[in-house]
């Protein structure tokens, strides 16, 4: 319209000009003016959504409306000469803030307060005002942050296992441009380097000691975000707080998780179990060679037998036993005398 405008003032005359502008307002409306570029706005900061109109001929009839450009959500209704939160989404109760005192000067913006990633999107300012409407858009391209997280705060874990420490990354900045993440130790005052990535690249050599060779990072999962590390063949000395810290431009956020031990896992406990019942089983069968050995029949033997027919009551040793100088007395229990005597 500005072109269209130049044009023609160059060629006409100005009753004609004033006649053909008159026309052109009423048929194409105003221009709403919005930001000169999309916005970046902190997570949790206030971000000024510009839009505003050069001249307002009257403040009779005008409607002012902000809504987002995707879902239609209305987040402020100026309209009938007062503001109308009672139409607005509940997102934006009290996060959305409109400067009344500036609708003379036809200044419409709207102070976003309280930024949330969800806030990432375009916005539409639309204005009425007796015949003329225009809009502008507004886009929020990016809110700022860097968010660490782990899934536990404490881990318990038995020694000569693996385990895996988790630290994801959200933000802003995607994963190939974070400068630095650091898994730590903290020892007594100190932290130990447990294992570091640099612009791109892990650095195993920089691993304190006890921890070179047990350490890495889930290489497919860091273009997702994901630093999370694996603690292998875990030790008794390993238990303790590690912290996973990460830098990406002036960002930077950590989290902490504390690794406990239990002592043996369940398969050693499966294996200490099976070591005591076959001990006790070996010397329960050895108990019982010992005892045939001594008395050559249990006590506990009955036998079933007929009147009058043969028994053979049955004892016997080790054949490679010794036999010289070798006793043996048959007793019945109750009688003084031996039975037999060898
Ligand atoms: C509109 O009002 C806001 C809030 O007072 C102010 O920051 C902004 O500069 C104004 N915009 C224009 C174009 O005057
Ligand atoms: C990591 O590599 C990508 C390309 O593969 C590059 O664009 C980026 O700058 C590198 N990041 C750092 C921090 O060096
Ligand atoms: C990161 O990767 C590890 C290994 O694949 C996985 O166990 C963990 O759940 C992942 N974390 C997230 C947040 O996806």
């Amino acid at each position: 319209m500005l072109v269209l405008y130049n044009v023609v003032y160059l060629k006409m005359h100005l009753p004609n000009f004033l006649l053909m502008s008159a026309l052109l307002l009423i048929a194409d409306g105003f221009t709403v003016k919005g930001p000169s570029g999309p916005l970046v706005v902190p997570l949790g900061g206030s971000v000024l959504l510009p839009c505003s109109v050069d001249s307002l001929s009257s403040l009779e009839g005008l409607e002012v409306e902000w809504k987002r450009s995707d879902s239609q959500t209305l987040i402020h209704l100026y309209q009938d000469g007062d503001i109308r939160p009672d139409s607005q989404h509940e997102d934006y109760h009290d996060r959305a803030h409109f400067f009344t005192e500036n609708i003379k000067q036809g200044n419409f913006s709207l102070l976003m307060k309280n930024v949330r990633q969800e806030d990432k999107g375009q916005y539409t300012c639309t204005v009425h005002s007796g015949q003329e409407t225009g809009e502008t858009v507004v886009e929020i391209k990016d809110v700022e942050r860097l968010i660490v997280s782990g899934s536990d705060q404490s881990l318990s874990v038995y020694v000569g296992e693996d385990v895996t420490l988790n630290c994801s990354v959200d933000s802003h900045i995607p994963p190939e441009h974070i400068e630095e993440v650091s898994w730590k130790k903290r020892v007594k005052d100190e932290h130990i380097t447990v294992l570091l990535y640099q612009n791109n690249e892990t650095f195993p050599d920089s691993s304190d000691e006890q921890y070179r060779d047990r350490v890495e990072f889930f290489i497919d999962e860091i273009h997702r975000g994901n630093f999370s590390l694996r603690l292998k063949r875990v030790r008794t000395e390993d238990k303790g707080l590690y912290m996973c810290h990460v830098f990406a431009g002036r960002f930077s956020d950590n989290t902490t998780i504390v690794l406990q031990q239990m002592g043996f896992s369940s398969l050693h406990i499966m294996v200490l179990i099976l070591c005591i019942t076959a001990c006790g089983s070996a010397l329960l069968v050895c108990c019982l060679i010992y005892c045939r050995n001594n008395t050559g029949f249990r006590v506990e033997d009955f036998y079933f037998v007929s009147k009058g027919n043969l028994m053979v009551l049955p004892c016997f040793i080790d054949p490679q036993s010794q036999t010289e100088g070798l006793k043996i007395k048959w007793r019945r229990s109750g009688l003084k005398g031996p039975v037999c005597v060898y």
